[in-house]
């Protein structure tokens, strides 16, 4: 086998599959494009549900791509293991109602060991417990040995996510030898040890679940594959884990550069230089796709990394704002796969910096107030109002203080913290509420310095307008990440509520993401206010929109 890049890897496999005949798609973004049931993208085959559905027309029934994925669930053992992390990449190759077992087994077979040269004694199959025809195929078709085959049951090897379509799948494992497990006579594939690790998911997705766990064949069976990027160069570089990856451990020495100290010095150091390297990777990736940091969904997830990555460098003795000069190394090592990052690499490190410094400024106080709490604290429990005093004054993520709080032996109490979160919350509504029966100026939001909006809807709908201005939380924002808010445009098609006739309804549409109209208002100015929700990516003043009211009321 031969030592090979990350950024290399990548390629073979994208090429391969393009001799095979699939189309080779760029990563979707991060932010999922109207799916509204994850926050982030987290597996190849997400973004292109539709497709497996039918919903959507794929561009060509062969695509193969390598996405970029986010998963948090494990966030907080990132850094203190060596194998959990929140970003990697995953490869994909896709047969929607094309191709099926034969060739998905066959191709797969022949990119580890043909074009990777992964000797074959070092592979092993696992095929879904009632799939004979898989087991038949891998080893009289393929010509995998029986001995490397193993059956699991649906817990391993049966992909569904509710209703929709599913279906048995087989995984490809690679022996890292001996000497990495554990030493058990029974140790096999299937062991929780580091010896034989999954590298390869393929998916047979043959039949419709319909929700009541009856299953039905589907007329076209489609395939969804799913490899680890950053899994499959630890085998083709031979090192142990993720931050050892070529591309990965550039990112690293940038940080022990700045820090100057060593890694494999001392294990409490280790863990923050990870947590740094892992969280520079997702967050410099996310601010890429438009996420911007806020307090609520996938912003609350930037911010989250974002502040958690510059406490650890902290923690490393970094006393100064430094993670934007670190993603420049995430956008260097990543410039020939996501050109985009490189063209918005000034915007990128700006969010960074600009979070990285809001944090900086409150962190001192908020963390010299969390030692005086801890050390008021009664049976090692901070308090509920603690907690929400350092999130709401001092900007402090629950948890991040949960994090140091557990550094130090101690718990949270997290019930009377949620419950003092959702009676501020309560509060914020009915304040705007009230604001909003009688004027929005008087719940503190005013539009003074805003001209009256110009309306077009008299001769046109489908008018381009720029945003000046935008509400969200009942405050005046320069951007906002979605969610409800309020728009206000220099012109607009939309006609405002006013003298009982009932405002307009529609949809605002700002590059690929949507703002859908709920009402239109006034204020005694004339600035029209579009009252709606936005899908998609962040919107910022000064942005171009189109306005396109409904037509049928
Ligand atoms: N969708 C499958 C996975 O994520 C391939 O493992």
């Amino acid at each position: 086998m031969k030592w090979t890049g990350l950024n290399e890897l990548r390629e073979k496999y994208l090429a391969f599959f393009e001799s095979k005949e699939h189309l080779r798609l760029p990563s979707f973004s991060l932010v999922p494009q109207g799916d509204k049931s994850i926050l982030l993208i987290n597996a190849g085959m997400t973004p292109m549900k539709k497709y497996f559905t039918g919903e959507v027309t794929p561009p060509k029934k062969r695509v193969t791509t390598c996405q970029k994925c986010i998963r948090t669930p494990d966030i907080e053992n990132v850094g203190k293991t060596a194998r959990h992390g929140t970003y990697f990449e995953m490869l994909g190759n896709f047969s929607f109602g094309d191709y099926f077992k034969h060739e998905a087994t066959a191709w797969a077979w022949e990119f580890f060991t043909k074009v990777l040269e992964i000797p074959e004694e070092l592979l092993y199959v696992s095929v879904y417990l009632e799939d004979d025809e898989a087991y038949d195929i891998w080893t009289k078709e393929v010509g995998v040995d029986p001995s490397h085959m193993v059956r699991f049951g649906k817990e391993d090897n049966f992909w569904e996510h509710g209703a929709g379509p599913c279906g048995p799948c087989s995984e490809i494992y690679f022996d890292r030898g001996p000497d990495k497990g554990c030493g058990s006579p029974d140790c096999k594939v299937g062991c929780e040890c580091d010896r034989f690790i999954e590298v390869w998911n393929l998916v047979f997705t043959q039949f419709e679940n319909d929700g009541n766990n009856n299953y039905t064949r589907l007329a076209n069976p489609n395939i969804d594959t799913g490899m680890g990027l950053e899994r499959l160069a630890c085998i083709m570089q031979d090192v142990d884990n993720l931050f050892e990856v070529d591309t990965v451990q550039n990112i690293m020495k940038h940080i022990i550069d700045i820090s100057g100290i060593e890694y494999h010095k001392d294990a409490k150091k280790d863990i923050s230089l990870r947590v740094i390297t892992d969280h520079i990777r997702s967050t410099t990736f996310m601010v890429g796709d438009g996420v911007l940091p806020s307090n609520s969904g996938r912003g609350y997830v930037l911010r989250r990394l974002l502040r958690r990555a510059a406490r650890h460098g902290r923690l490393i003795g970094i006393d100064r704002p430094f993670l934007a000069e670190v993603c420049e190394t995430v956008i260097k090592e990543n410039a020939n796969a996501y050109p985009n990052l490189v063209e918005k690499q000034d915007y990128i490190k700006k969010v960074i910096a600009m979070e990285e410094e809001s944090f900086y400024k409150t962190i001192d106080s908020g963390l010299g107030l969390l030692n005086e709490m801890m050390a008021n604290s009664k049976d090692n429990v901070l308090s509920g109002e603690d907690a929400f005093k350092l999130q709401d004054t001092f900007g402090f993520p629950i948890d991040l203080t949960k994090e140091i709080v557990a550094e130090n032996n101690m718990t949270v109490d997290e019930d009377s913290f949620k419950t003092l979160v959702e009676e501020a919350r309560m509060k914020a509504k009915s304040v705007k509420r009230d604001g909003a029966e009688t004027d929005w100026r008087n719940s503190g939001v005013s539009f003074k310095d805003i001209a009256k909006t110009e309306f077009t809807g008299y001769t046109e709908n489908n008018t381009n307008a720029t945003v000046v201005a935008l509400v969200s939380d009942g405050e005046r924002k320069d951007f906002v990440e979605s969610g409800d808010a309020i728009l206000v445009l220099d012109k607009t098609s939309f006609y405002a509520e006013s003298g009982g006739q009932v405002g307009d309804t529609g949809v605002i549409t700002i590059g690929d993401s949507t703002f859908e109209v709920t009402n239109t208002t006034k204020d005694a100015d004339g600035v029209v206010l579009h009252h709606g929700t936005l899908v998609g990516d962040a919107v910022k003043v000064g942005d171009t929109v189109v306005t396109v009211y409904n037509e049928e009321k």
